[in-house]
């Protein structure tokens, strides 16, 4: 895609394209500010002689009167387009939309033009294209991201893509609260992080964003990134020679104007390989539509194991409870967790609060040398997904059935691809804690007796399984 943009190069100087699409439209929705991003989007259009419709802000729109993203998203599609650029505060909110458009039957590309702090995509690609132009490669680069890497998606987006490049070398410079989260750190060479702008004197590119103020609740954060990090002819005469320095802009007080014109600051001349990066998405997504996001499935073979004991060989005294004789018990819950495996079932309508259940809280066990909750659920027979969700929440619980014949069937099951709908988004600006129709879902990344992490397929936040479990669903 980057060498697509580059090829765009001499077109959007040019103005126009040697294919035109007269009958396909481009709907621009700018629910947030924007002036680069909007109009290269709609410059690259016109290029390409496209119509187009356009929404600056959501001022205007019934989304003040409290109208969903997804109502809005259909109105949009059912009015006929082929491509709509999204930007919107929530993050996860353009794939969100795509969901929404692909399930009501109409076939729109949807393009990320921003989502709240997770990704800006097309910024990367210009980002890409300007590093190539600038520096004639993509590999064996040191480049430094500096500013707000925690409330900005531009240098999030950025680090994701330069893992696909060779000898690359990340300096990552922010003050404390505004780091980049530790997920999209894995997979980089990070060679260095600090707080001072000193770090960026070895760097090929230095990447420098802006505080987000909007996205910055904590006051004391706000008043102490203020003027924290300012790009001056001074520093720059103590970089490498061949120093580039980049903004995804606007620019607040971090470019200097001594620099304003200085060839080493490109910004600018990055701000307008916006518009042949985006002339190279529309041209893909016209040619070549893309396929749709695709139906998830749920898991199947979730069972890992499964072992049959006749029930006389291992019996056992039973002071807590009465033995169930058709049912499922779980045992070697972690103390005072039951509650909750109570409501991971109830959450999955495996079970209701109708139905009986026999629940021991802190029983003394030898095994563990500790305390164990077990819950007995008769004439239950738990799914798969369900035992599979309650096992990826308590990796040490045992799934014990008693189908009924006097044999005990003790189950384990594998950790499930994806949980869904079960627990509430943790992050509260995620694209699930707003719209009414949407259900959350996380994809597993890992989990073991120790570790594990599950990532929003919204907002891509990673969430432990103690994150989610704090977000039970009511
Ligand atoms: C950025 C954005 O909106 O993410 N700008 C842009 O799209 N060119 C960065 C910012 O707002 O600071």
């Amino acid at each position: 895609m980057v060498k697509a943009g580059q090829s765009m190069v001499k077109h959007a100087l040019a103005r126009t394209y040697s294919t035109k699409f007269p009958d396909k439209k481009a709907v621009l929705a700018f629910f947030e500010p924007s002036t680069r991003t909007h109009k290269s989007h709609k410059q690259a259009a016109l290029n390409l002689g496209m119509r187009i419709d356009e929404f600056s802000g959501a001022e205007g729109t019934s989304l003040m009167k409290h109208e969903s993203l997804a109502d809005t998203a259909r109105m949009i599609a059912g009015q006929g387009a082929d491509i709509l650029v999204l930007r919107a505060t929530q993050e996860g909110s353009a794939r969100w939309v795509a969901e929404v458009i692909e399930q009501y039957g109409h076939q729109v590309t949807v393009i990320n033009g921003g989502d709240g702090r997770n990704q800006h995509p097309t910024q990367t690609l210009l980002d890409l294209l300007t590093i190539l132009e600038k520096k004639g490669r993509l590999d064996d680069l040191h480049i430094g991201l500096v500013g707000d890497l925690a409330n900005g998606r531009t240098a999030v987006s950025l680090i994701q893509a330069l893992k696909h490049f060779d000898n690359i070398r990340v300096t990552l410079v922010a003050p404390k609260g505004a780091e980049m989260l530790p997920q999209y750190k894995a997979g980089i060479n990070i060679v260095c992080e600090s707080e001072s702008m000193e770090a960026l004197r070895d760097c090929d590119v230095i990447y420098v964003t802006r505080f987000q103020l909007e996205r910055i609740t904590d006051p004391i954060l706000r008043q102490s990134v203020q003027g924290k990090y300012v790009f001056n002819k001074k520093f720059l005469d103590s970089c490498q020679p061949d120093v580039i320095v980049m903004h995804p802009l606007p620019s607040v007080e971090e470019i200097a104007a001594d620099i304003k014109h200085d060839p080493r600051m490109v910004a600018f001349e990055q701000a307008e390989y916006g518009i042949p990066a985006r002339m190279a998405v529309f041209v893909r997504a016209l040619l070549d539509p893309f396929q749709g996001l695709g139906q998830w499935s749920p898991d199947r073979d979730l069972l890992s194991e499964s072992r049959e004991f006749p029930i006389a060989a291992d019996m056992k005294p039973v002071k807590f409870f009465q033995p169930i004789n058709h049912g499922t018990v779980i045992d070697h819950i972690p103390s005072g967790e039951a509650i909750n495996v109570i409501r991971i079932l109830e959450s999955i309508s495996c079970i209701t609060d109708e139905l009986p259940r026999q629940l021991v809280q802190h029983v003394h066990t030898r095994k563990y040398e500790g305390q164990k909750d077990v819950l007995l659920l008769p004439d239950i027979m738990l799914d798969p997904i369900s035992a599979a969700t309650v096992q990826y929440i308590f990796p040490e619980i045992t799934v014990n059935e008693f189908p009924g014949n006097n044999i005990k069937v003790k189950r384990t099951y594998k950790v499930p691809s994806h949980v869904e709908g079960i627990f509430r988004c943790p992050n509260d600006s995620c694209i699930t804690n707003r719209e009414p129709e949407a259900i959350s879902r996380f994809r597993i990344i890992n989990r073991s007796m120790t570790h594990s992490s599950a990532r929003c397929i919204y907002c891509e936040r990673d969430f432990t399984h103690y994150q989610l479990l704090m977000c039970l669903a009511a």
